[in-house]
């Protein structure tokens, strides 16, 4: 049986205080999602005060990004081996954001996909395709490529242990979401992509929605075979709209 999943990325927001408010909410509503793992993944300054708050509780820690080095002179950076050592369990990796912002290649993937697996960080891989590829009707080559050039790179082992997440660029922060129809095509084909590389791994593997996942319509987005849950941007700075979520399967 594949886990149901809902993790709740709080990109750049939330203050310090805000932020353990956030997550000590969360913890203390984790018994209504019963069978949900819950995991939040506040900004890398909060990361120590959140592992705080989600002692005792079943939420798990996650960070946003890792630095694509293991160590040494790359001011401003985070190793995998920081985020681990702040009590985090997974690492969201490939947000288009970051793909967008930062220039994150497939190359610079592969290299924080290995550091995040070595320090034994889940990592959250993000694939999803921009408005005009899906318009263009390329939004499967371009999913597949992503995947190929990343993912494939793993042992099974890795692999495994890898979480996938589909988001279409096209529903991040815009109030528009995949239909359910539209989102359980595309993570029928990831996983099918999957299958043909990793065989029977695939089927164990969370795929999980993000792009305006809101408690309006995770239930339709979750009720389908290859949805195993959601990653939620600004719905998870919500206490309320967060649990919601999670009780949508
Ligand atoms: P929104 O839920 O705000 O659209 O963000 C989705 C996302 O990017 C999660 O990583």
């Amino acid at each position: 049986m594949r886990k149901k999943i809902v993790a709740g990325n709080w990109k750049m927001n939330t203050s310090a205080e805000q932020g353990e408010e956030l997550a000590a909410a969360v913890a203390e509503r984790s018994g209504e999602t019963d069978g949900v793992l819950l995991i939040v993944a506040p900004p890398f300054t909060h990361l120590t005060k959140v592992a705080d708050k989600l002692k005792g509780s079943a939420v798990q820690l996650s960070a946003q990004n890792c630095a694509s080095e293991k160590s040494g002179a790359y001011t401003g950076e985070v190793s995998a081996a920081m985020i681990a050592g702040t009590g985090a369990k997974y690492c969201i990796l490939g947000h288009s954001e970051r793909r967008e912002y930062y220039g994150e290649t497939d190359a610079t993937l592969n290299r924080k996909l290995t550091l995040c697996l070595a320090e034994s960080l889940t990592p959250i891989f993000c694939v999803g395709e921009k408005l005009n590829e899906r318009e263009s009707g390329a939004h499967f080559d371009v999913v597949r490529t992503q995947l190929s050039n990343t993912l494939f790179n793993l042992s099974d082992e890795d692999f495994a242990k890898t979480i996938i997440a589909y988001e279409p660029v096209w529903a991040i922060g815009t109030g528009k979401t995949a239909s359910p129809e539209q989102a359980q095509e595309m993570h029928a084909f990831i996983r099918k992509t999957l299958f043909e590389k990793f065989g029977d791994k695939a089927l164990e593997t969370a795929i999980l929605y993000g792009g305006s996942c809101n408690p309006g319509n995770a239930r339709a987005l979750f009720s389908n075979s290859d949805v195993d849950g959601g990653l939620i941007g600004g719905a998870s700075l919500k206490v309320d709209d967060f649990i919601a979520i999670a009780k949508s399967f």
